[in-house]
């Protein structure tokens, strides 16, 4: 039987397609009191990304994405820059098929590569990396190869901006995420899965200097709030596995508010979105 719902099969291919009107959607994100899509909203790609790149004063850049997805924030960012002026050369590179099938029928413009982002062997190429919503997928010894990597990648001088989910209190939200995982059984938790690591924006401010990064700035961005609703839609489950899930929630709100927030009796889980922006030397 093919137990996916819609929802989870669109998110597999693309997350820049969920729908985020609703109340509940996958992709709100809480930013400056307002309600934005976390993926595609255009204001708050140009704050994080683009002006970044523009303030670079180049009039050619090469840009690279790692784990680009469906490519939507390199279109919108090579969208921005053309309209400044800027020519740039955009390369998303996935090891997700389905993804870059996406993005070569959506935006021909941008190159594809599939690859595992850990076994990138360019040296000096890219001007610009970006990487959004990936780094939680890699072990903190894989993110320390991956920092090489895209040291290596980038240009002298060149530039690395990164983006990523996390929660308050890492070890707790390790916790309630392994048992969300666990109560959702399936194979429709499989992307799920595989994000294994979100850390604080300390710990990467440490792995840049670390790896040998100049000029290393992070800044806050929204806040994804995810209600036990959000899991139900996005998942099958049954009664049990629901009333499972409401009653985590509720043990870990009392335990920790910190995680959470609290608004006309939901209770939403809080993954903070937090920027990084540095420099090759
Ligand atoms: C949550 S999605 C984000 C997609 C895109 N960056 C965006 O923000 O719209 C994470 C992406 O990272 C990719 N990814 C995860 N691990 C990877 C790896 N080791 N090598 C290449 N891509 C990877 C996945 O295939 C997926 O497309």
């Amino acid at each position: 039987m093919n137990n996916f719902k819609s929802y989870e099969r669109k998110l597999r291919a693309s997350y820049s397609e969920l729908d985020a009107k609703t109340e509940d959607g996958w992709a709100i994100l809480e930013y400056k009191g307002k309600k934005i899509n976390g993926y595609t909203d255009k204001d708050y790609i140009y704050h994080f990304f683009t002006k970044h790149i523009v303030d670079l004063q180049k009039k050619d850049l090469d840009i690279v994405d790692l784990g680009g997805g469906d490519g939507v924030l390199l279109d919108i960012i090579g969208k921005q820059l053309d309209a400044k002026g800027i020519k740039a050369t955009l390369l998303n590179i996935d090891n997700n098929s389905n993804s870059l099938l996406l993005c070569n029928k959506k935006f021909p413009h941008i190159k594809t590569k599939l690859q595992n982002v850990l076994s990138i062997t360019n040296r000096n190429q890219a001007d610009v990396v970006i990487s959004r919503f990936s780094f939680q997928y890699f072990s903190k010894a894989n993110q320390i190869k991956l920092m090489r990597v895209i040291h290596n990648t980038l240009k002298s001088g060149g530039l690395l901006i990164a983006e990523w989910p996390y929660g308050n209190d890492e070890k707790i939200f390790h916790e309630v995420m392994t048992n969300i995982k666990s109560i959702i059984s399936g194979e429709e938790v499989s992307d799920l899965k595989k994000s294994i690591y979100n850390f604080l924006p300390n710990h990467f401010k440490d792995l840049l200097k670390k790896s040998g990064y100049v000029g290393i700035k992070k800044e806050l961005g929204g806040v994804f709030m995810h209600s036990t609703k959000s899991w139900k839609d996005r998942f099958n489950i049954n009664e049990n596995q629901s009333r499972e899930i409401d009653l985590l929630y509720l043990k870990y709100f009392l335990k920790t508010k910190k995680l959470f927030f609290r608004q006309k009796n939901i209770i939403y889980l809080k993954s903070h979105v937090c920027f990084a922006r540095a420099f090759k030397k």
